[in-house]
């Protein structure tokens, strides 16, 4: 695990409830090496939140967010849906490939970026738009892309 905390006190900041399993979920995922969720993850949020596991597995493998096999530190999510399409997502994404050197699905060699597509962001209003973590790059040139990895690379 990257923090110092047990996935027990993790669980144990979240609500006893259904409704809080995509957010534990998502800080069980953030807390491993690897930026995935494991076995015992689904297991132990299962038994939290009083779900089914294969309710946990479905919604895990469901959502673009989450992952069952290892990424990147930084999980880069650039938007393929018709707006950002039209918009220029794909000289983005040209970009993007060759500047981390991986094509989509692939993790960087260092283990520090992971190129994934989604579907919309959300925030059509500044497409082409991706995604790096929980923060938002919109306005996508050549150059935002190469400027945007320069700050991760330099600062995380
Ligand atoms: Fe890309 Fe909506 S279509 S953010």
């Amino acid at each position: 695990m990257k923090k110092e905390i047990t996935k027990e006190a993790i669980a144990a900041r979240h609500p006893r409830s259904p409704e809080a399993l995509l957010s534990l979920l998502h800080d069980l995922q953030t807390a491993n090496e690897g930026n995935h969720l494991t076995g015992a993850d689904l297991a132990l949020a299962a038994s939290h939140v009083g779900i089914p596991l294969s309710a946990v597995r479905d919604a895990a493998t469901f959502y673009s967010m989450f992952s069952l096999a290892p990424r990147g530190r930084h999980i880069i999510r650039l938007c393929a849906s018709p707006n950002c399409h039209l918009a220029g997502a794909w000289s983005a994404l040209d970009e993007l490939r060759r500047s981390l050197g991986v094509d989509v699905g692939e993790t960087t060699a260092d283990g520090r970026f992971t190129l994934e597509l989604t579907s919309c962001l959300g925030a059509c209003g500044v497409a082409p738009v991706m995604m790096i973590d929980d923060e938002v790059v919109g306005n996508l040139t050549p150059e935002r892309v190469r400027e945007a990895l320069a700050r991760y690379r330099e600062a995380r």
